[in-house]
């Protein structure tokens, strides 16, 4: 496989960084203090065409390829790994799976404003009692003429309270099991749809995570995507996808991790030197860095076939697992690296392990991961 980059990737990369480091980084701290959603600059990533990076240029997207959405998400998480997931979630999750199993309607309805930027979107797969356990969806919807009328509850939803579009899985026919399954674009202001309150969270704080109800919430018989009965497929392949981008987040999270450690290592003194010229501290760096090139390698394997038209299941689910379990190695190592610095709030070093966890957890627990890949070898 070859991973010499385009000119263009190159550049989406450079135009991701210098974003990054002139537009997130000076308000990262305040935001993830206060755990603020930053409105105004998943605004301005929307006029860069990073929320809509791989949909086509006909229905308003930037026309991109995964390798380059990867990239651009690794600079972006290497900063703050909250816009890695807002953005992950409109580009994987939404964007893509309307573009794929979308009606016409659909896509010039509401896929089009998603990948302009203008509206944000949200995935909701999650309930109280469906997390890795996704085929037993509680939430359910009955069909009411050329409506169909939604009741349940869904956790753990990203953008849930800031999203302006949400694709809602539901059971529609218990019977099917998993083949009874549907989903759903349920807009915000639908009457029966509402949102708790923003979970207060260890990591990615800034990102805006909470549940999501339904009471007798109607949505026409349009908003249907694909087909009845075919929800669960499309939440399935959506999440494939969906993982490439969590992997690209977590890859970030430990390469922010090993370039602040490396920085440090080089300019704190210990017994006479810097603690670059120490080999505890050398060796550390050195598996760090290999981790990582590790990590990103995996992930734009999972990139490039996805790319090629190729099958991609368990390289995105290793690259996520892999990714996901290093990002937290990397975070505790840059904090071990750091000392006391890396232990307290004002260096942001220990954002990076609070930041990490949560890769290991959603878009699929680790577990999870090892399930679809044992599966996906013993097909082979
Ligand atoms: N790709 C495509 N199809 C898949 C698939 C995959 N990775 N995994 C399963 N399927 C299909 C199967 O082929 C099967 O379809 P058919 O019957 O038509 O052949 C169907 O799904 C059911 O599969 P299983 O019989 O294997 O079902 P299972 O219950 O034994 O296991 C599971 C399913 C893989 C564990 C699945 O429930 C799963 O992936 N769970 C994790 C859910 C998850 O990732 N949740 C994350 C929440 S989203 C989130 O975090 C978003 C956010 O806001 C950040």
């Amino acid at each position: 496989m070859n991973f010499e980059f385009t000119e263009e990737q190159l550049m989406i990369q450079q135009t991701a960084r210098e974003f990054a480091e002139t537009e997130i980084a000076p308000s990262q701290i305040e935001r993830d203090k206060e755990a603020k959603f930053p409105t105004e600059i998943v605004k301005k990533l929307g006029e860069l065409g990073f929320m809509g990076m791989m949909v086509s240029p006909q229905y308003d997207g930037a026309g991109m390829d995964t390798i380059s959405y990867v990239l651009a998400m690794i600079e972006l998480s290497k900063v703050d790994a909250s816009l890695g997931v807002i953005m992950s979630v409109n580009n994987s999750l939404v964007c893509y799976g309307l573009e794929m199993w979308g009606s016409e309607f659909i896509k010039e309805k509401y896929l089009k404003p998603l990948a302009r930027g203008e509206k944000l979107g949200a995935f909701a797969l999650s309930e109280p009692e469906a997390g890795s356990d996704a085929t037993h969806q509680q939430t359910f919807a009955v069909k009411d003429g050329d409506h169909w009328v939604i009741n349940g509850m869904k956790n753990w939803i990203t953008n849930g309270t800031s999203a302006d579009y949400f694709l809602v899985v539901t059971q529609t026919d218990k019977e099917k099991a998993h083949h009874g399954i549907t989903t759903f674009l349920v807009e915000k202001g639908t009457p029966g749809f509402g949102h708790g309150v923003k979970e207060d969270k260890l990591g990615i704080r800034s990102s805006d995570t909470c549940s999501l109800t339904f009471e007798n919430c109607r949505v026409s018989e349009d908003n249907v995507i694909w087909e009845v009965g075919k929800g669960f497929n499309v939440a399935m392949e959506t999440l494939n996808g969906g993982r490439i981008g969590i992997a690209s987040q977590a890859v970030g999270i430990a390469e922010g991790a090993l370039e602040v450690s490396t920085k440090y290592a080089k300019t704190r003194k210990a017994f006479g030197t810097e603690i670059a010229h120490h080999q505890a501290i050398q060796f550390k760096l050195a598996d760090m860095s290999t981790k990582v090139e590790a990590a990103k390698l995996l992930t734009l394997q999972a990139a490039a076939l996805k790319d090629a038209g190729k099958k991609y299941v368990k390289e995105s689910a290793m690259a996520k697992l892999y990714a996901s379990k290093i990002a937290v190695e990397c975070a505790l190592e840059a904090i071990q690296i750091h000392g006391g610095y890396g232990y307290v709030r004002e260096y942001l070093v220990e954002r990076y392990l609070r930041d990490a966890k949560i890769t290991e957890i959603y878009e699929g627990t680790s577990e999870i991961q090892r399930i679809v890949i044992a599966r996906e070898l013993l097909k082979d």
